[in-house]
């Protein structure tokens, strides 16, 4: 093998390499759209800009997230899998992926206070 050859297969290879670096955090990436349109679907009717018309205390916003221990995506994610009192459960009717994608929506928007 000549040295020009193998000099091209390792620039093919780094570059293959770093393709691939590029593609995984994109793959994994939090699908903020659709978390929003699930959002304006299944929770806007009871928690429109982050309210709660049911239990006024009880909203999306960062400070009552934080006093109900909520602000994490495994509590939101826990949440809106099983329910509570009168927040039904979405186990049946969203994938644990768009629980997830939604509950990091729902932080998101409460750090930025909703706006
Ligand atoms: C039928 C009305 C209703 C719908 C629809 C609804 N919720 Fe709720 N949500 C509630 C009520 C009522 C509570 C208060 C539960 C309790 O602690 O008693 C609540 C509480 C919460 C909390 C905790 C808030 C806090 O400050 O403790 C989060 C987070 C939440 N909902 C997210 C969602 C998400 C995300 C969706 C959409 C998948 C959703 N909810 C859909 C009524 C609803």
């Amino acid at each position: 093998m000549t040295i020009k050859l193998k000099n091209l297969i390792i620039i093919l290879l780094l570059t293959f390499i770093v393709l691939n670096l590029n593609f995984i955090p994109t793959a994994f990436a939090t699908d903020t759209v659709n978390a929003q349109k699930i959002f304006s679907v299944q929770c806007a009717g009871c928690h429109i800009n982050g309210s709660n018309i049911i239990r006024r205390g009880k909203n999306l916003k960062l400070k009552a997230l934080k006093k109900y221990h909520m602000d994490s995506i495994e509590a939101i994610s826990s949440i809106v899998t099983n329910g509570k009192n009168n927040m039904p459960a979405y186990e049946d009717r969203l994938s644990k992926q768009e629980i997830q994608d939604l509950s990091a929506y729902v932080l998101e928007q409460a750090e930025k206070g909703w706006r």
